[in-house]
């Protein structure tokens, strides 16, 4: 049966790590999949983390299944912290939630979903959106639409493009918006445009679904769901994908929540019951050990607050390696590069073609998307100058 089987092509992001990986070149310096690294240079386990994990591992007596709609308190944490205490107390009882294996697997329960609406409209994604979005919707049987998004020649949002594209989105469709910190462009929407979105959600009836996989990693953990919340308030169904895979650093426990917004307390229960069903038949039961770590920080306030120092710092650190990373590369190019300063989040686009970014990589062992897409939080002190060299080399 395997002898025609075809070889597919390595991930477009995992397979240029894993490239990066094996290079034997000492200077080589990996900007591609979308970690969080230290000046050091690691992806560290969050204090806070590691005190639950002690506790956990002192106090767990089972390792029999979770319920299948996932840690109690993971999912009330992680509602609030995303939904926040407002939003909800004005929606009681008409919001959904069951645990995923990851922001990926929640994108997918969300996709499900909507699927089994029996909608046949189009889930409408950014263009660009981060890659995986594409067979996580498309492999439920719903049809993608595409709305411009990211201009590389202003180096921001088109919003007149984009509001263009999605005046064709109606009653049925669906549209995937980022929460904060687009990936791959790292240009989000302004609280006007927002608003603006929200509007038309409302006069045209589409169905926004929300991917929150960096909230607190762009200007804070409120003010990164303003527009979600924004949302909230305003349309009868939202859809959210949340993952605390990079705000928490439990990326390896794979940590999410689909989360379902519907107009009651019947269309809530209904959701839950569609999502449930939807992961028994494909993966059965939810992973346990991150969800019961994220319960233990969200709800211990000791924990909370020292995860939430902890990210704050993570966050300005980012912000202080995108300006020196900009004033470095104006220096050293001659060029503007003010864009990379006023982005959110892990990434930005540099503008350099296909052909640039790929010998840079093979010439000065610089590993970027083929995008041009680099994960700002993996540059450090050590590795800042090669990068502006190499970047400088081939402009
Ligand atoms: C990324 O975009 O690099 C991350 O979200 C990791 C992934 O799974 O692609």
């Amino acid at each position: 049966m395997f002898e025609e089987l075809p070889i597919l092509p390595p991930d477009s992001i995992l397979g240029l790590a894993a490239e990066c990986r094996a290079d034997p070149n000492p200077d080589k310096v990996d900007l591609t999949i979308g970690i969080y690294m230290d000046e050091s240079g690691n992806c560290p386990v969050f204090n806070a983390v590691r005190l639950a994990q002690r506790q956990l591992i002192d106090e767990e007596q089972t390792k029999s299944y979770i319920p299948p709609q996932g840690d109690p308190h993971f999912i009330s944490g992680l509602v609030e912290l995303v939904v926040g205490a407002e939003a909800l107390g004005a929606r009681a009882g008409c919001v959904g939630a069951v645990q995923a294996p990851g922001g990926c697997g929640a994108v997918r329960l969300g996709a499900e979903v909507l699927k089994a609406s029996g909608t046949k409209g189009k889930v409408w994604v950014s263009d660009p959106t981060w890659p995986v979005h594409v067979p996580l919707i498309t492999s439920t049987g719903l049809e993608l639409g595409q709305y411009r998004y990211y201009d590389p020649a202003t180096h921001g949002v088109d919003f007149v493009a984009m509001t263009e594209d999605l005046a064709a989105a109606g009653p049925g469709d669906i549209v995937l918006l980022h929460g904060c910190c687009h990936n791959p462009s790292g240009a989000d929407l302004t609280t006007e445009q927002w608003r603006d979105i929200t509007a038309m959600a409302v006069s045209q009836g589409f169905t926004p679904m929300v991917d929150l996989a960096y909230q607190g990693f762009g200007e804070g953990l409120d003010a990164d769901v303003y527009g979600l919340r924004y949302l909230i308030e305003h349309v009868p169904e939202v859809v959210i994908a949340a993952s605390l895979s990079k705000n928490m650093g439990l990326y390896r426990e794979r940590t999410g929540l689909a989360i379902f917004v519907g107009p009651d307390t019947r269309a809530a229960e209904a959701t839950v019951s569609q999502a449930k069903a939807a992961a028994r038949r494909i993966y059965s039961m939810p992973p346990a050990h991150g969800a019961l770590l994220a319960g233990r920080v969200l709800s211990d306030p000791v924990l909370r607050a020292d995860w939430e120092t902890e990210l704050t710092a993570m966050c300005a650190r980012i912000n202080g390696l995108r300006s020196e990373f900009q004033h470095r590369l104006e220096e050293s190019t001659g060029r503007d590069f003010g864009f990379i300063a006023k982005e959110n989040g892990m990434f930005s686009f540099l503008g350099l073609s296909e052909d640039q970014a790929q010998r840079v990589r093979s010439k000065h062992g610089l590993y970027m998307l083929d995008s041009s897409r680099i994960n700002i939080a993996s540059l450090n002190s050590e590795n800042m100058d090669r990068v502006v060299a190499a970047v400088t080399a081939v402009l």
